[in-house]
């Protein structure tokens, strides 16, 4: 009796420990990983973002080591990194998120970094992984080879060297990040931010005020299997240009400093993911310095917000993830180059399309090819599924203005999706994309609008193609 009774026991005793083995496997269902790598490039290189940094006789080249139509950079205020956030689910779907503080997401050098990863071993396709450039204008330049941007100067002439520099240090966090893949939760919330950016079309645009901006703030939170902060992805549209043409050191800029007041203030990793920051400027305000910043002094602003916005965001360890992405070709620019188009341009921007237009004596209608600028851009739109919850990212490849990025969002709705990560500035970079109201009032950003008043609303339909393939 006591001996059939002392095997029950333990039966009992290992069928708990099996279901409660089985739960636990469920439970942890969701696995990430996250590495940040320092990329900081060799002092002298060209910083990308102001064509006003371009040699005093350009476009008579002036080479030194790095630099071809621009001034080399003299320092570093602070580093520019490259950072990788990995997410498995279940079903064994992959995601890569790769972040730099960089002016744009460049096709080329997202590739360059995807093969010298996979070389290492990193098995995900390069379909689902997905770049962001930050958009500060004072990160490294000369690591992409649309000639449109290189000449302008935006960017400065490739040098091959500093793009293998770039990639390698991209290919380490990638792989670093795969291999620290561990059971985590995650889940996405939206917020709202105001007071820390402006529109800066309010000036040339009639339609326009200050105060329109997109305050939506999106969150993916990340965290260990011990409920600690892994990974933060905070998605905020803001231009990177807090310091101006005049700086010549290298710096990640305004979210830069936001990521690392994130980091100290959350804990784990902050990867920043711009959104349809086309025509948001950061405020004055969250540019100045004060005693404990002498930059940036709203970088802290952001961080707080992120924290608490970040305390309300619920996690999954059974989070569930599907992705379609789709390369949809644009085919040659519809650029017109005109002088009557120029007219608004003294609105000012950080590329001095005034001067090329000048220069190319502007009576143009431009028919560029993918040498120039980028025609095939890859849209990619990853959904998060939790229960009857469900959440969207998608990509936009260049810098929507946010009249567009409200219609996306609108778009995201009526497809039946919850949240929104309007992950801008990724994969590829094909320059402004204004409305057609935006584009018909002339300017900056609409002269970098390149396939004509039609372009917004190309951008916006492969949006959709791609989410609504996901819709339930
Ligand atoms: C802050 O933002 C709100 C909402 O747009 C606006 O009403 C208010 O005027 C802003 N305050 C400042 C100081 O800009
Ligand atoms: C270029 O823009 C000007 C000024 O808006 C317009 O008059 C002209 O028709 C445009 N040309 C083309 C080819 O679209
Ligand atoms: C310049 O902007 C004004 C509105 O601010 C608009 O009426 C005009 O058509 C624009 N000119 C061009 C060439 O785009």
């Amino acid at each position: 009796m006591m001996e059939s009774c002392r095997s029950v026991a333990l039966a009992l005793h290992v069928l708990v420990l099996l279901i409660w083995a089985l739960c636990m496997q469920q439970s942890a269902a969701l696995k990430a990983g996250v590495a940040k790598v320092d990329a900081t490039l060799p002092v002298g290189v060209p910083l990308a973002g102001f064509s006003a940094r371009k040699t005093k006789f350009w476009p008579i080249p002036r080479p030194t080591k790095y630099t071809t139509f621009m001034e080399p950079s003299v320092g570093h205020l602070d580093p520019t990194w490259t950072k990788a956030l990995v997410l498995k689910d279940d079903d064994g779907t992959e995601l890569c998120i790769i972040t730099f503080d960089g002016i744009g997401a460049d096709g080329a050098l997202r590739k360059l970094a995807y093969y010298k990863a996979a070389v290492l071993g990193f098995p995900l396709p390069l379909s689902n992984v997905i770049m962001s450039g930050s958009h500060s204008h004072s990160g490294p330049g000369a690591v992409s080879p649309e000639f449109l941007w290189e000449f302008a100067p935006a960017t400065d002439l490739i040098v091959p060297e500093l793009q293998n520099m770039v990639a390698e240090k991209m290919a380490e966090a990638m792989m670093t990040a795969y291999k620290q893949l561990a059971p985590a939760s995650a889940g996405i919330g939206v917020s709202q931010l105001f007071n820390v950016t402006k529109n800066r079309r309010a000036g040339v645009s009639p339609f326009l005020k200050p105060t329109d901006i997109d305050p939506n703030m999106a969150i993916i939170s990340v965290d260990s299997a011990d409920g600690k902060p892994l990974a933060t992805v905070w998605n905020f549209a803001i231009h990177g240009t807090c310091l101006g043409s005049k700086n010549l050191n290298s710096s990640a800029d305004i979210m830069g400093a936001a990521n690392a007041a994130i980091e100290s203030l959350v804990g784990g990793t902050a990867l920043f993911i711009n959104a349809d920051a086309g025509d948001i400027a950061p405020t004055g305000a969250t540019c100045d310095g004060n005693a404990e910043r002498p930059h940036f002094a709203g970088a802290d602003i952001i961080a707080a917000h992120v924290k608490e916005a970040r305390s309300d965001v619920k996690v999954y360890s059974d989070l569930q993830l599907q992705l379609k992405s789709q390369l949809i070709d644009f085919g040659l620019t519809d650029l017109n180059l005109t002088l009557a188009r120029v007219q608004n341009c003294s609105s000012g921007g950080p590329l001095d399309i005034c001067g090329i237009c000048e220069f190319l004596n502007c009576d143009l209608h431009l028919r560029l090819d993918s040498s120039w600028v980028e025609e095939m851009p890859r849209f990619t739109a990853v959904k998060f599924v939790h229960g009857s919850n469900t959440d969207i990212l998608v990509t936009v490849p260049g810098e929507a203005l946010s009249g567009l990025g409200f219609e996306i969002r609108a778009d995201m709705k009526k497809l039946g999706f919850d949240s929104l990560v309007l992950a801008g500035y990724s994969n590829d970079h094909m320059g402004y994309f204004a409305t057609v109201q935006e584009y018909d009032v002339g300017g900056y950003e609409s002269l970098l609008t390149f396939w004509g008043s039609g372009t917004a609303e190309k951008i916006r339909q492969s949006c959709s193609a791609v989410a609504s393939a996901l819709a339930s």
